[in-house]
């Protein structure tokens, strides 16, 4: 039987559960792709802390000793940050390998240079593993969504956001307290900023707007807005509203071009993200032919990774991987003006033109209708204006507060 020769960067979490995964899984893949996958070799950093058993594996710092194999046909990348991800794949395509990524990061900036550059060297680029961990959300978008037009995205691309807002809601507890609880469950990072800030889940978007506008958000005219300022008082006035806070991320083309936007909004129970909890991933996505559909599942951790790579290796293997970046068409839809909680101090609040009062729900709250610019315009440090998403229904509309003038 002929063999896939694998050069694997990285024996982390997930080049670890991509390893595991092919030892498994070798009778499934043998039987689907009629030829045996090997792991001839496995880059790391630092080389003394692996005590790797295998000898017939080339465990190894120097990337140049993988490149230079005699046979390799695909490179799996799950290292991490921009660089030297993206210098080694460039070589791995050059030298004519397909080439698998999990790190969003290098996709985010790069992805768009390294698919041209896989397109002029006839080999395959796999990318399902740099958004949604385990959703096959890329493959969906790419072959499955092609005569529909996709008009907006919305995500939870981030696990350890998503466990952290959970977390406050469900328990009562502070942003601080269910930031060290998401450390001690191994769910964020030490310096945890990647996820809180929305930096992860930016770049995750970059890597959708690519796929389905084919071009990037313009970075300097998008909004990225962690989580950090959100209290449990702000999460007990939503709840009594029937919202939940989330940290999403939205693609939507106007007429304007690609925006993207990461930041905390408020859901209500009829849209899609409303019951999407703890560490869980999910996607949202409204095109013109199918109506809503949304994908959900295990966003990070081991296995779910490597089972998205692991998918993208069958689909190079058998060459049933177009590569169709739909290009970015028409006028795109016109925003609707969007809904707003102004949750916190209503005293003194006086609403200009611009705005329609959709109601006083609460003491703390007031839901309003106004242009982003509008509703940025009256937030102050203790009343902060949060988009609600979706079409949510306020029942108890009150008119003994505040007016507008
Ligand atoms: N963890 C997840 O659930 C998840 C999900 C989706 C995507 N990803 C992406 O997948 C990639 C890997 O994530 P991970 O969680 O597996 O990270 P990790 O546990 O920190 O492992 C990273 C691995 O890469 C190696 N490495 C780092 N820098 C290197 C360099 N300059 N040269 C050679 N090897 C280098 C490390 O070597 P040493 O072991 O010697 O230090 C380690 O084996 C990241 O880009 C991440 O964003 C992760």
């Amino acid at each position: 039987m002929s063999v896939i020769t694998v050069g694997l960067l990285g024996f982390g979490t997930v080049g670890k559960g991509v390893y595991e995964t092919i030892i498994n899984h070798q009778e499934r893949l043998q039987a689907i792709l009629g030829k045996e996958v090997k792991v001839a070799a496995i880059l790391v950093k630092n080389i003394e802390k692996h005590d790797f058993p295998d000898k017939d594996v080339l465990l190894t710092d120097d990337f140049q000793k993988i490149i230079e194999l005699p046979k390799l046909d695909v490179v799996i990348d799950a290292i991490v940050g921009k660089e030297p991800g993206y210098t080694y794949l460039r070589h791995a395509v050059k030298r004519g390998c397909h080439v698998i990524t999990a790190n969003k990061e290098m996709f985010a900036h790069h992805g768009s240079e390294l698919k041209s550059l896989a397109k002029k060297h006839n080999v395959s680029l796999g990318f399902e593993a740099t958004v949604g961990g385990g959703i096959p959300i890329i493959q969906t978008l790419k072959k499955l969504l092609n005569a529909n037009q996709v008009e907006r995205i919305e995500g939870i691309l981030n696990g350890t956001s998503n466990f952290i807002l959970t977390s406050m809601r469900e328990e009562k507890l502070s942003f601080e307290s269910a930031l060290k609880i998401a450390q001690e469950k191994g769910y964020a990072e030490a310096d945890p900023e990647n996820d809180i800030e929305g930096y992860d889940a930016f770049y995750k978007a970059v890597v959708l707007s690519e796929l389905i506008y084919g071009k990037a958000p313009v970075w300097e005219k998008s909004t990225r807005i962690g989580i950090t300022d959100i209290t449990p008082e702000q999460i007990s006035i939503a709840s009594s509203l029937g919202l939940r806070f989330k940290h999403v991320a939205s693609l939507e083309r106007d007429q304007k071009g690609v925006r993207c936007t990461v930041k905390p909004v408020l859901v209500g129970e009829s849209h899609p993200l409303y019951r999407v909890e703890g560490v869980q991933n999910a996607v949202s996505i409204d095109a013109d032919i199918v109506g809503n559909i949304s994908l959900q599942g295990p966003g990070a951790g081991m296995f779910p990774t490597a089972s998205a790579i692991v998918e993208d290796l069958i689909h190079l293997e058998t060459n049933d991987f177009p590569e169709i970046f739909a290009e970015g068409e028409g006028e795109g839809i016109e925003a609707a003006l969007p809904v707003w909680a102004m949750i916190g101090n209503l005293s003194n609040l006086e609403l200009p033109n611009g705005f329609e009062v959709i109601s006083y729900s609460s003491d703390n709250a007031v839901i309003v209708k106004s242009s982003e610019d509008a509703a940025a315009s009256v937030a102050k440090d203790d009343l902060i204006a949060y988009q609600i998403l979706g079409n949510h229904h306020f029942s108890d509309v009150r008119t003994d507060q505040v007016q507008p003038v």
